[in-house]
């Protein structure tokens, strides 16, 4: 069994169906609303840990009950919750979500007490860095805690996966720490000022990340599937599974915590983003973002039956 560290955000998700965007200053009556776990960091953590990782979740949460509630799901999902510190101040964060009839989603998310995690909180939990086949990070925190997992892994040797989202500026020293970026096209493009929209312009951004120090770059292009560069003159695409969309929200998580198991499983780069496609296929098609990851069983039965064709 493979062992994941995730370190970043959970937050608790407040999320609406609406029947369309609103517009600036426009209300909408839409429903129904649902509360759940939430956070790029927390959902990737689940997501791992439902495809049979020993996952290790790094992040701080409130000295409220959304705080309490945050351990026991992630206990509840197998999760190691010895580093889900609590901040005494700021209250656990939270994501306003609208989702609408398309599946498609507009986040705000306001951080709180994950927003807080600082260098130092970090560097308590080296022994579990250190023993994990891969650290999953992504910039949904504070970046001084994402400089210094990548201090820490690159330290002991231990692969880094860096999910650039949401994208926010940071030191770009840190890539030189980093094993693969996994970037959709809106972060590929914040990143490196390519406007990534096809395979061209996906290569001309994955080059950048490259040239910047990270060997793997892999970005997510939806439903189209991910783009995979690692040099040379060319990447590879591969295709996504078509499935029909109830939710997208959280799809990015999914594909990241079946990256990031697939890979400290010991599966080669290319099977482990089949996996992660699966995973994140699988997850559109239920409402919600960490309780729509799917069971390891659900991945092997949808594997099985797009193998047959
Ligand atoms: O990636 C989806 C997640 O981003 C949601 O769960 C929400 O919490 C936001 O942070
Ligand atoms: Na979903």
């Amino acid at each position: 069994m493979g062992t994941v560290t995730v370190v970043g955000s959970y937050v608790v998700d407040l999320m609406s169906r609406t029947p369309h965007m609103p517009k600036v200053g426009e209300t909408v009556l839409g429903g129904p609303f649902r509360m759940g776990p939430g956070g790029k960091g927390g959902n990737q953590a689940v997501a791992a840990a439902r495809q049979g990782s020993q996952v290790t979740m790094v992040t701080k949460v409130g000295k409220d009950d959304f705080g309490v509630i945050a351990r026991q799901n992630f206990k509840r999902e197998n999760i190691d919750t010895s580093y889900v510190l609590v901040d005494n101040v700021e209250s656990t964060g939270a994501a306003l979500i609208a989702v609408d009839n398309n599946g498609d989603n507009m986040i705000v998310v306001a951080l709180g007490a994950c927003g807080k995690l600082s260098a130092e909180d970090v560097a308590q939990t080296e022994e579990a860095i250190k023993n994990s086949s891969i650290v999953l990070v992504q910039l949904e925190t504070n970046i001084e805690a994402v400089q210094k997992t990548a201090e820490i892994t690159k330290r002991h040797n231990i692969p880094l996966i860096l999910n650039p989202a949401p994208y926010q500026e940071f030191p770009r020293e840190i890539l030189k720490a980093v094993a693969y970026i996994t970037p959709n096209e809106t972060e590929a493009t914040l990143l490196t000022g390519v406007k990534v929209t096809d395979e061209g312009s996906a290569l001309q951004a994955a080059k950048v990340m490259y040239e910047l120090g990270v060997p793997n770059v892999i970005i997510t292009l939806g439903e189209k599937g991910c783009y995979y560069y690692n040099g040379g003159e060319k990447g590879i695409l591969y295709q996504g599974f078509k499935v029909q969309a109830v939710d997208t929200t959280g799809a990015g998580d999914a594909f990241n915590g079946g990256l990031a198991h697939a890979l400290a499983e010991g599966k080669n780069l290319e099977e482990a983003i089949k996996y992660a496609n699966a995973v994140a296929a699988l997850s559109v098609t239920k409402v919600g973002t960490a309780p729509a990851m799917p069971s390891k069983q659900e991945v092997a039965d949808f594997l099985k039956y797009f193998a047959k064709d």
